[in-house]
């Protein structure tokens, strides 16, 4: 007997095509962002509005404050973006936007207005992991094959993963307490050099001896791809207490960031190593090394990245700064390959403040003490 199933009707989206203009929406952090990405990986236009003025007297981001702004932003940074890239609403074929994780109150905006514009043009409504956003991004930018080995480093996160498609990651390293973004930010608040913290290290270690600090390299050495930076960050702090009492003098601030720098390199250098010996074990012709992140900007790093890439026989790609910095352009990019595989949410989706990438991924081990 032949058994009649009633056909499931399919959605009645228009499917992927290469023309398709897809809307990217950011706000999970301190960036309002909105970005228009094509099937053919062109981006018509990307407007990010970073929302550093608001914050910078607290000396780092403060979360109402953030959900308030993005409110005030998002609809003009749309408009603004559509207006760039020569299109109205009537030619969107989908609209995707941070779901998490991040900062809750940015994530409900940047979601509400994504579902309401998905309602009112009856077109596909995508919730985007953020860190999914980065790890796709070189795919946008080289179109590079997976596998591929990770590192995202981030003000938030620092890990690293083998990206083996899409919604399909391996997380083999991550933070056991602080991101190296926050390592960063606090080393320039304590010396007083202002937020974001990042630009300002680099920029007063240009000139500052490396050599004359002896920071510590945490988790240097050890087996595994976790990293630590929290015990880097509080020699900083002894570093500054030893000094002279008053103000720190620009040249002792220039060397306490070159220190800090090489020892951030250092240890980045050295976990990279491991995660690209396992990365190997896995995927033996794996294809590249990519970073990704805010602090992907560190040019120290991506010269150190480079040379470890080199000594492996890796290819080493960096997406261009604007991508690696928060941006719609990422949101959009990973709806599309969503999209590719019909893979659409539903307008019930609940932001979620934590959304890790590989929720199966071993804890990071320190000392045998579980993080
Ligand atoms: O990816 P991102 O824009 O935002 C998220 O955290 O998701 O990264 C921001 C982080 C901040 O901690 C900032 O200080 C750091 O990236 N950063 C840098 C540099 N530029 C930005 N860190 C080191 N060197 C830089 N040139
Ligand atoms: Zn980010």
């Amino acid at each position: 007997m032949k058994l009649i199933v009633p056909a499931i009707p399919p959605p009645c989206f228009k499917p992927y095509s290469e023309d398709m203009n897809i809307l990217g929406i950011e706000t999970s952090c301190d960036e309002t962002a909105a970005a228009i990405v094509t099937g053919d990986r062109q981006i018509l236009a990307n407007v990010v509005y970073s929302q550093l003025e608001e914050h910078a007297p607290y000396g780092g981001i403060v979360p109402e404050i953030a959900a308030r702004a993005h409110i005030d932003a998002l609809d003009g940074i749309i408009a603004e973006t559509m207006r760039r890239a020569g299109i109205g609403f009537d030619d969107l074929d989908g609209v995707a936007a941070t779901g998490g994780p991040g900062l809750i109150g940015g994530v409900i905006v940047g979601i509400m207005t994504a579902k309401g514009i998905a309602a009112a043009r009856d077109i596909p409504f995508l919730a985007i992991n953020h860190l999914e956003g980065h790890a796709l991004t070189v795919r946008l930018t080289d179109a590079l094959a997976f596998p591929y080995l990770l590192l995202l480093v981030s003000g938030g996160h620092t890990q690293l993963l083998i990206v083996e498609g899409v919604g399909a990651y391996r997380r083999i390293g991550t933070t056991i307490d602080d991101a190296v973004g926050e390592a960063f930010d606090k080393t320039a608040k304590m010396l007083g050099l202002g937020y974001p913290g990042g630009p300002a290290v680099e920029r007063a270690g240009k000139t500052g001896d490396a050599r004359r600090f002896a920071l510590p390299r945490p988790m240097k050495g050890r087996p595994g791809s976790d990293f630590s930076f929290s015990g880097l960050k509080t020699a900083v702090r002894r570093t500054i207490e030893n000094l002279p009492p008053g103000p720190v003098a620009a040249t002792d601030a220039a060397d306490i960031c070159a220190s800090f720098q090489a020892a951030v390199s250092d240890v980045i250098a050295d976990r990279t190593r491991n995660a690209i010996k396992t990365f190997r074990e896995i995927h033996p012709r794996g294809s590249g090394l990519v970073v990704a992140g805010g602090v992907a900007a560190n040019a120290l790093l991506r010269a150190t990245l480079k040379q470890v890439a080199a000594e492996q026989d890796m290819r080493f790609l960096a997406p261009p700064q604007a991508l690696c910095t928060d941006n719609g352009a990422m949101i959009a990019w990973a709806g599309i390959e969503r999209l590719q595989l019909g893979l659409v949410d539903a307008l019930d989706f609940a932001p979620r403040p934590r959304w890790p990438l590989d929720p199966d991924a071993p804890k990071a081990v320190f000392a045998g003490v579980k993080a």
